[in-house]
């Protein structure tokens, strides 16, 4: 049985950046994930990196900017930890390799962002998080003594010991079928947010909760799961991501009467005020009638403002997209767009050092919530998030592990559970149930109708009885494939699982919370209330489904106050 000091699950940004501080700590390090690593969700990532680097900027205004993005629901000690330690981890990016764009005196350059106070973004082209990640994939190979990798290899459950540590993981390689069992000192779960939750999304089929569904089945408290970002600008098409940059360039958004309604939204900030709020106003504008396309459901995003030798050199990505999935030219036409679900602020509960409750467990990036956007995430501040609290994990359970013998080796049996649970899900009769697929559809589009950019209780109940259904439904579903190289249908009835976890926990803290904030915005309480829900809602799972309980959030410096953009 393969025993490692640290185990990773996830191979995006966060996972290789703890995996890079660990190996550097010298502890032996396994990372394991479903998809070869540069093909893990980080490489969507497009616009940029937020950090205070240029001379007249300072890490208390990023920090700022964050908090008040956040509506005031973001921990500020873990706010200041991220924007104090950002300017030296993007110069550490650069130094290993990450070809940043640089301006004309040589500098890095930087773009504008939602919510920002000023031009704070790092960036290559409209393809950052692909830059970053190859290069860490890069700089890890020459630790090879010290790292394992599995690469297509999909966790099944997270091990715990008697005394309720986190001692490891069970996994099947997919390329075989073969289950296999892995001892850790410490596990950190680094496998993205739950997008295909939602129908469409901007994230990529692979992004299925696995890992904050796995955390809460061990006992672990997900946080701010309420709190589910639609991004303003996806296609209509498909859903598919159109960078916040090409507005951070200068492209603007217009309704069907050809005006900028930004203009009665956010004065001030205008394309660029916080994602909540732009996507919000375009919302306002379709339901009222005055969107655009052939049943009005969408908004154009206006590209052409930007010099077409600038969209070719830092949006060229998007030149792409438009061109093959929407059959448009942006450097010469409108394209249109409409918020969607790209992003959750929601998570595993950690600290700045990436533990959950559980000792043994960590969990980084999307996966988590530290929580250090609360209610609403500015762009370009979670690539961030992935690389200093990836960096941090890394490092903490390096540490831990020093300092303590191997766990003792999970039974066979045990794993023998997990083949059971996959040999059940492969010998349900054809036609005994619904598709897998089908189940994951209704699901999507349930919440995207019930527990989107608006909300209220009869759709959010809606949502909830539906789930709960599915969850009856899932049971029975079955796949169509039964044999055991590379079969993802079978997996995905696991993703189904974890899927309806997430989903459960997410209307559930939806109905509780009775204000609007950040990204939830109740239209039957539409109102913040900072005195009675200016705290965290914490979710732990019960014999019944989600049970709730609330957590302090830590103010340091900023006083809630009325936002304006
Ligand atoms: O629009 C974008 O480029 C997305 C960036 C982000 O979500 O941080």
């Amino acid at each position: 049985m393969p025993e490692h000091d640290v185990l990773i699950i996830g191979a995006g940004l966060a996972g290789q950046r703890a995996a890079l501080a660990a190996v550097q700590a010298k502890a032996s390090v396994a990372i394991l994930s479903k998809v070869h690593p540069v093909r893990s969700h980080s490489v969507a990532a497009a616009g940029g990196i937020n950090a205070a680097i240029s001379i007249d900027d300072d890490w208390r205004s990023h920090a700022y900017d964050t908090v008040k993005g956040s509506d005031y629901l973001g921990d500020q000690d873990a706010i200041e930890v991220m924007c104090s330690e950002a300017p030296k981890e993007v110069m550490h990016l650069e130094h290993i390799g990450v070809t940043f764009h640089r301006n004309e005196r040589g500098e890095l350059d930087l773009r504008a962002f939602g919510g920002a106070s000023m031009k704070r973004t790092a960036y290559v082209a409209d393809i950052t998080g692909q830059a970053i990640l190859h290069v860490l994939y890069e700089q890890l190979l020459k630790h090879h003594a010290q790292l394992d990798r599995y690469e297509e290899w999909f966790v099944t459950s997270l091990l715990q010991d008697d005394g309720g540590c986190c001692c490891g993981a069970i996994a099947r390689d997919i390329r075989t079928g073969r289950m296999e069992a892995f001892a850790a000192k410490s596990v950190i779960l680094a496998c993205g947010g739950a997008g295909q939750v939602y129908r469409p999304t901007t994230n990529a089929l692979i992004v299925t909760g696995d890992g904050i569904a796995q955390a809460y089945r061990l006992g672990a408290p997900l946080m701010d799961m309420e709190m589910v970002q639609y991004h303003p600008t996806t296609l209509v098409e498909n859903g598919l991501l159109i960078t916040e940059g090409a507005r951070g360039e200068g492209a603007i958004l217009l309704n069907s009467e050809g005006e900028r309604f930004m203009e009665r939204y956010a004065p001030n900030k205008l394309e660029l005020a916080s994602r909540d709020v732009v996507s919000r106003a375009e919302q306002t504008e379709i339901l009222e009638g005055r969107g655009v396309g052939a049943d009005k459901a969408g908004i154009y995003l206006d590209i052409t403002k930007v010099p077409r030798k600038r969209t070719l050199e830092a949006l060229r990505e998007i030149v792409n997209i438009g061109r093959d999935f929407a059959g448009v030219d942006i450097t010469r036409e409108p394209i249109m767009i409409r918020p969607g679900q790209h992003y959750m602020m929601g998570g595993v509960k950690t600290d700045v050092n990436g533990a959950t409750p559980i000792d043994g467990l960590y969990a980084a990036g999307e996966v988590a919530c530290v929580s250090v956007h609360g209610g609403n995430r500015l762009g370009a501040n979670s690539l961030l998030d992935t690389l200093i609290f990836g960096r941090r994990a890394g490092e903490h359970a390096a540490a831990r592990g020093s300092s303590m013998p191997m766990p003792k080796t999970p039974s066979h049996a045990r794993v023998l559970e997990d083949v059971a649970r996959i040999d059940e899900v492969l010998a349900r009769e054809k036609g005994g149930g619904r598709r897998v697929s089908e189940i994951k559809q209704e699901l999507g589009d349930t919440m995207n109708r019930h527990v989107a950019v608006y909300r209220d209780e009869a759709g959010l109940t809606e949502a909830r009885s539906v789930v709960q259904r599915l969850r009856q439904e899932a049971r029975s579903a079955y796949v169509d494939d039964r044999g055991t190289v590379f079969n993802q249908d079978v997996l995905g009835a696991l993703e189904l699982d974890y899927m309806l976890d997430c989903a459960e926990a997410i209307v559930a803290a939806a109905i509780e919370r009775k204000e609007s904030r950040g990204a939830q915005f109740r239209t039957d309480h539409p109102q913040r209330d900072d005195e009675k829900w200016l705290k965290h809602i914490d979710i732990t799972r019960g014999q019944d489904g989600p049970q709730i309980s609330y957590s302090e959030v830590t103010i340091t410096q900023w006083q809630p106050e009325e936002r304006r953009y």
